[in-house]
């Protein structure tokens, strides 16, 4: 149990570098692995998602070598990665098992995949499913829920596939299958989602166009290991900007975050709501980054519908928080992919912050939120991360905004995604005005 900071009327100060993308991270380790050379990465995210990648990869025969957030990958090529020898432990990370059942379905091994409880929980079907098609092979217990055993097929054939489902993981696990067969694939997002995995194949050799909402991809690329500078994850980044909007006297200056456009919709609906950020210092490499500042501001209510979800669905229990302090009635529907994150997000996020007096009210496919409430803790002094990292932080933010004491239950969920979320928070509430001004 944490006690976490409350009251905090200061606000925050001063200048933060976020951690490394977890998603551009993952993608890192996959994509460095199955070329041939040497990825050097730098600024990789060092949290627990990340580094079950890395083990993964490790108990495959890979040679990686890190040292803090500089890793260096051997790459085995695609044909050079090795049977387990005990089921590959995948965590909490649902970015690695989808991304991984797309690779393993193509290899000449076979392969089992375990999960924590939470993850043993969310849907897998949505990916073996399409791979099917394609012929590889699975056995899937359950009701397409992990454990899996991928029966590696190395003569998967080509596919085209519509994706029934808004999911940058489907998809991503759908390219690297594709790699894998002899020709040309097809797949056709239902929404644009965050396209990491293109970026990075094109950089590193891989034949892979998008034109509207429609991907093709040419199988046995000969792909070549790179140099990559993460840029620090938007939602990380997120919380921070979150709380200096919310805390009054705030004024924050977030260096290198990644502003690649299908990750930025927390920016945008954060601008709707009337926030004051202003974006510095852009660096146009394939992965757009730059500086943000951010001050505190009086916000108003917003309505998001199915077309926004997919560039904030990682943002949304912090898009929640917000219009308990927004002027007016915020409704968020088509949201139900957030039904199967690490936790049901819609049911947590309206349970975790009732308790702190939020008007919030549960819809099958998101949140109706009332606002501005006061946040303060009602019958109970402890909020629950129920193993879900984002909501924890986001928790964390609230509590800033209360002036009882608050604890927060399962507080180490955290680490999967920013082990030092607390660290990084202190110093923007000890920093002195003024820094950016
Ligand atoms: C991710 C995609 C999203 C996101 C997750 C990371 C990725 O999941 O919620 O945190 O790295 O591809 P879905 O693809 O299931 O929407």
């Amino acid at each position: 149990m944490k006690t976490l900071k409350t009251n905090i009327q200061k606000g925050l100060h001063g200048e933060l570098s976020v951690p490394g993308d977890k998603s551009i991270s993952h993608r890192s380790i996959i994509l460095g692995a199955i070329s041939a050379g040497e990825t050097e990465i730098t600024h990789f995210l060092t949290s627990e998602d990340c580094l079950t990648t890395i083990q993964a990869f490790l108990d495959m025969g890979v040679n990686i070598e890190r040292q803090h957030d500089h890793v260096l990958v051997h790459g085995a090529r695609m044909n050079g990665l090795r049977q387990p020898k005990h089921p590959l432990n995948m965590g909490n990370s649902g970015t690695t098992t989808r991304l991984l059942l797309g690779l393993l379905s193509g290899q000449n091994f076979t392969a089992g995949l375990m999960g924590d409880r939470s993850l043993s929980k969310r849907p897998m079907r949505r990916v073996t499913e399409p791979l099917a098609q394609a012929g590889a092979r699975f056995k899937v217990t359950g009701n397409g829920l992990l454990p899996i055993t991928i029966y590696g097929s190395p003569d998967l054939s080509t596919f085209n596939y519509r994706l029934p489902v808004a999911s940058a993981q489907v998809k991503s696990a759908l390219i690297l299958a594709a790699l894998q067969a002899d020709g040309v694939s097809t797949i056709v997002e239902k929404q644009q989602t965050r396209n990491h995995t293109e970026l990075m194949l094109k950089a590193f050799g891989g034949e892979i166009e998008q034109q509207g909402l429609t991907i093709t991809v040419t199988g046995k690329p000969h792909l070549i290991g790179q140099n990559i500078t993460i840029p620090g994850d938007m939602s990380s980044a997120a919380f921070f900007i979150a709380a200096a909007t919310l805390l009054p006297n705030s004024a924050i200056r977030l260096k290198n975050v990644g502003l690649n456009p299908t990750r930025i919709g927390f920016l945008d609906v954060l601008k709707r709501m009337g926030a004051d950020i202003t974006i510095q210092n852009n660096v146009n490499h394939a992965e757009a980054s730059g500086e943000l500042l951010v001050r505190r501001s009086v916000l108003h209510a917003v309505h998001l519908s199915s077309r926004d979800i997919p560039s904030v669905i990682d943002e949304l229990p912090l898009i929640a928080l917000l219009a308990t302090q927004a002027r007016g009635t915020t409704e968020i529907t088509g949201a139900e992919e957030l039904r199967v994150k690490e936790t049901d997000r819609i049911a947590v996020v309206t349970a975790e912050l009732q308790k702190l007096g939020a008007d919030i009210t549960e819809l099958p496919d998101g949140m109706v939120i009332n606002g501005p409430t006061p946040l303060e803790p009602r019958r109970t002094d402890v909020v629950d991360t129920h193993g879900d990292h984002r909501i924890g932080m986001m928790l964390s933010v609230a509590a800033l905004l209360t002036r009882s004491e608050l604890k927060l239950a399962n507080e180490t969920a955290i680490n999967i995604s920013y082990p030092d979320f607390f660290i990084d928070l202190d110093r923007l509430i000890a920093a002195k005005r003024s820094v950016i001004l």
